[in-house]
């Protein structure tokens, strides 16, 4: 699909369906009066004569209206004028592509961006809505073997006011497809299923982002050099599958060679069966999505690499499945990590965690990055705290969760605070090692984040646990791409600060 940006005045080809907005009781936006006028009112009396309501997200295709010389107008109801906010603009524009999608149209120009909206920067509400146009048309069809009907749109267009300079518009739109194309990449890579995306299979992608561009470098780890390396807790849950855990690393080189970097981890469980703490047989299905942390990490190096941000940011994703087996650990295990210190394996399903110490361990050392920030399908409780709204964004560092949380609400993927207060963590103490890997019943997505603060003192770092919002469950079941949105708009906020 390609984007583009177009004065008002600019020619609409015949095939051509034009979107403008319409509030309740016939309050036409400005593109709809003008439409009105050239129309002599016939939109008006459409309007009326289909009870159209003017609903947010409400649709009404048109065709063929006299004076005007493209065929089709698409009516999107935009609700009440008070009410308008940045969200509702991506709800009528989502609203939009799927009407437009079912009519097969294959060009269209949306006037959306000309809604005066008293929250938003036109060029940032123009940037989110190319961007939902791009990821509404995103389908996971490759399994099908009749495909469903694919995206038709081909040519979508924006229209702007003298607000948007043209090249600056164009540098949204470009923006966009970048954010877009990473979220579309962590979204196949979620909905991918288990017996494909194996450990092995994101290292492969990591080596592929790096394929032919020069500041960018990929390292995998494998089994032998992690058990050598004293990786005990991420062996402890990899050992159990045949499939190879790895360990991976892309630094991508943007920005001022001594600059240090950001650095983000991913979780990487191809599939969480729980291990020996089997998991019942409800929804495990939805378990292969646990890796979205770092199909979410890979999402933001190719936005970012797309993009050419100027920053340093280097993505390390932990990869392996957690399986039971006659070789996998066992409730009761005691491993020491990477970092030296000692854990008792009360609970095998806590593997997130484990995996994740040992990545953030590494990520340190090996790459001294000013801040870290993990992102994880960590844990139930955070699920049960926040729903598919939020994800838990914890940090001890109060410049850096505002500054996630203010990303987060630029690019409409929500996140909200919960804390890692020092209090929970006697909740981690063993009877017999440094630690255990479970906290017991209450505060769930709290110990877990306080579990990895033990391996993150004194280094900037937040952890963001997006088990609520990587993925959407029942008839809408797949990958959201959450957090790539925030994250990205995070990292360009840091690129141009
Ligand atoms: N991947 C799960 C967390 C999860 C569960 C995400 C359900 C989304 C939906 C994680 O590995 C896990 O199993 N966590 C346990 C931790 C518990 C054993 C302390 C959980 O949340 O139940
Ligand atoms: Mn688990
Ligand atoms: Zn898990």
């Amino acid at each position: 699909m390609q984007l583009h940006i177009k004065s008002a005045h600019a020619a609409l080809d015949r095939q051509a369906a034009l979107v403008i907005a319409v509030g309740p009781d016939l309050q036409l936006s400005a593109a709809a009066e003008a439409i009105d006028q050239q129309t002599q009112g016939e939109l008006r009396l459409a309007l009326k004569a289909a009870g159209f309501e003017g609903k947010l997200a409400q649709t009404l295709p048109l065709w063929r209206l006299s004076g005007l010389n493209h065929d089709w107008l698409l009516v999107v109801g935009q609700g009440p004028a008070s009410e308008l906010k940045p969200s509702s603009l991506l709800k009528m524009t989502q609203a939009a592509v799927r009407q437009l999608q079912s009519l097969h149209l294959a060009h269209a120009r949306f006037t959306l961006a000309e809604l005066n909206l008293a929250q938003a920067e036109p060029l940032d509400l123009l940037a989110q809505m190319a961007r939902t146009v791009l990821d509404t048309s995103y389908r996971f069809d490759r399994y099908k073997s009749k495909p469903g009907k694919s995206s038709t749109l081909t040519q979508v267009s924006f229209t702007v006011d003298e607000r948007i300079p043209m090249s600056a518009g164009r540098e949204a739109l470009n923006w966009a497809e970048a954010v877009a194309a990473g979220t579309a990449l962590a979204r196949e890579l979620g909905n991918l299923p288990g017996n494909v995306c194996t450990p092995r299979y994101l290292a492969e992608q990591a080596e592929e982002l790096g394929k032919g561009q020069r500041k960018v470098k990929v390292k995998v780890l494998g089994e032998a050099q992690l058990e050598k390396m004293g990786a005990g807790a991420f062996m402890a849950v990899s050992r159990g599958s045949a499939q190879e855990g790895q360990l991976v690393s892309i630094e991508y080189r943007g920005g001022a060679p001594r600059q240090a970097p950001i650095a983000l981890v991913g979780k990487g469980i191809t599939f969480d069966t729980g291990g020996i703490s089997l998991k019942p047989a409800a929804t495990m299905d939805e378990m292969k999505f646990d890796m979205c942390g770092a199909a979410s990490v890979l999402g933001v190096m190719r936005a970012i690499i797309a993009a050419q941000l100027p920053i340093n940011v280097v993505g390390v994703i932990a990869c392996a499945e957690n399986m039971p087996s006659s070789t996998a650990g066992r409730p009761g295990d005691i491993v020491t990590s990477l970092s030296g210190k000692t854990i008792e394996i009360l609970n095998t399903d806590a593997e997130g965690r484990l995996v994740l110490c040992d990545a953030l361990t590494y990520t340190q050392k090996t790459f001294k990055p000013s801040t870290i920030i993990d992102i994880a399908t960590l844990t139930g409780a955070c699920v049960v705290a926040l729903g598919k709204v939020a994800c838990g964004v914890f940090s001890e560092d109060d410049g850096l969760a505002e500054d996630l949380l203010a990303a987060g609400e630029a690019s409409m993927d929500l996140g909200w605070r919960l804390p890692v207060w020092k209090d929970y963590q006697e909740l981690l103490d063993s009877t017999c090692a440094d630690m255990a890997n479970i906290g017991g019943p209450t505060a769930g997505a709290i110990t877990a984040a306080c579990f990895l603060a033990r391996f993150m003192e004194g280094q900037r770092w937040a952890h963001l646990d997006i088990a609520g919002t990587a993925w959407l469950s029942g008839a809408q079941k797949g990958a959201t791409g959450r957090p790539v949105p925030l994250l990205t708009e995070y990292l360009r906020r840091q690129a141009y600060a």
